[in-house]
């Protein structure tokens, strides 16, 4: 975070800030940015252009978790990001988990909290550990890679796959969908290719969940596939889109996460030595990779009926949004929150979200960053950025699809890497 460009953040008018617009998050330094909402317009109304409604901007640490803790007063059925919220709705509203409420989104989160139960994460983990290890151990061996492209791109997808029982024969099929549906604009192809990659990844899990239910394994996809609530199967739109929100929500998060806290590590050498020397342990270090980068920035909701946060009318119908990447840097809550400092504890960040819709993977997600601390600490001396990286265009994310580095190896652990 401390590495976005720098605006004089006392000439900052919030009025003149478009949260819309992805190039305000490249242009702006955003602690200053967010301190400046905090302390002058803590539940700021964000007026849009055109025909789109506005929407409320909440920053303080107490009010992102009480609407996070509260899905009566605050729906995601309308959409949980900036993008659907404003364009009126989400498509697999009442079928997949993230953008349901009510009663169905218990049953259906009971269902997969099973299903993401250790017995079947654990071979999952080991699998995350020993992947990460041998990618990194490559690009150590190499003496320099992009550790976006080379490392961290690697990981979360074929965790996904794990978790859902994608046979290693399909992998490379869904992978190239996945970037198709995902990062239409980065690929530079057209909507139109991304939604029938989209559709096509549907048809695909829509095929392996028929499989499944023929013979089920212990898998996700099995899980979803047999399971029945009162008696009735889940309907097959209940199942792809449940599928398919997991690559949705596991991949580019886990994977910004990754590169962003390998960039963290290389600005701050002091904190890299404390890694390195064992000062701090990998558990916490985790938690203040996640808090400082704040991979997912915002999330939003709707207000079913009248009510107030912070002291402000909000009425039933207006779009709130709770952004992450203000509230993890609330000096009420964080000591010195604009310092990165490895050994934070206690850590509560709001970077998996909070109440009802925490986040589903979050375990997984700490899973992968600890196996890239752990590899990184075991394998590296030293490690230098060799080119400016390249940060991600987008008002939800935050990260870098690009980031060029040169490692040095620490032979001894290099060595007992390629004996493990
Ligand atoms: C929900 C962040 C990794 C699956 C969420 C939410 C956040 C979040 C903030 C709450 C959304 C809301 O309240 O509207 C992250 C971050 C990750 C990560 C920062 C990595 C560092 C994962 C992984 C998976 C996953 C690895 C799956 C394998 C989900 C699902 C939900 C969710 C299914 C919806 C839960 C519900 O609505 O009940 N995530 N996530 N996430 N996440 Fe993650």
């Amino acid at each position: 975070m401390a590495s976005q460009p720098t605006a004089d953040p006392g000439a900052i008018d919030l009025d003149q800030l478009d949260l819309t617009d992805p190039q305000t998050f490249l242009e702006q330094e955003l602690p200053p940015m967010w301190r400046r909402f905090r302390e002058q317009s803590p539940v700021h109304w964000h007026p849009t252009e055109g025909l789109m409604p506005g929407f409320w901007v909440l920053s303080r640490y107490r009010d992102v978790m009480a609407v996070y803790r509260d899905n009566r007063t605050f729906t995601s059925e309308k959409g949980n990001v900036l993008t659907t919220l404003l364009q009126g709705g989400d498509s697999a509203s009442g079928k997949m988990l993230a953008v349901t409420d009510g009663v169905r989104h218990r049953e259906i989160r009971n269902l997969l909290l099973k299903a993401f139960a250790p017995r079947v994460l654990e071979p999952v983990v080991e699998g995350v550990r020993r992947r990460t290890e041998r990618l990194v151990r490559t690009a150590v061996e190499r003496g320099a890679c992009d550790f976006a492209q080379d490392v961290a791109e690697h990981i979360p997808m074929a965790t996904i796959a794990d978790l859902l029982g994608v046979p290693e024969s399909d992998r490379g099929y869904l992978l190239t969908l996945t970037k198709q549906a995902l990062s239409a604009e980065e690929a530079g192809q057209s909507v139109e290719e991304s939604l029938i990659a989209r559709n096509e990844l549907l048809l695909y899990f829509a095929d392996l969940a028929e499989d499944r239910r023929a013979e089920p394994t212990e898998d996700v996809v099995s899980a979803l596939a047999t399971a029945t609530i009162d008696g009735e199967p889940l309907t097959e739109e209940e199942i792809v889109f449940n599928c398919y929100s997991l690559i949705l929500g596991g991949d580019e998060t886990s994977r910004l996460s990754m590169i962003c806290g390998m960039r963290e590590l290389i600005e701050h050498p002091v904190q890299w030595k404390r890694l390195r020397a064992g000062d701090v342990t990998v558990e916490s270090a985790v938690e203040e990779v996640l808090r400082w980068v704040t991979p997912a920035m915002h999330f939003g909701r709707r207000a079913v009926v009248d009510t107030e946060i912070g002291g402000t009318r909000i009425k039933a119908g207006d779009i709130v949004t709770m952004w992450n990447t203000a509230a993890n840097y609330d000096d009420a809550v964080f000591a010195e929150p604009d310092v990165f400092d490895l050994g934070r504890t206690p850590n509560k960040h709001v970077s998996f979200g909070y109440g009802p819709h925490f986040c589903l993977g979050a375990y997984l997600g700490r899973a992968e960053i600890h196996a890239m601390l752990t590899a990184l600490r075991t394998m590296v001396t030293e490690a230098e950025l060799t080119g400016p990286g390249r940060p991600i265009h987008s008002n939800f994310l935050h990260g870098y699809s690009s980031l060029p580095v040169s490692l040095t190896p620490d032979q001894a652990g290099l060595a007992r890497s390629r004996t493990a």
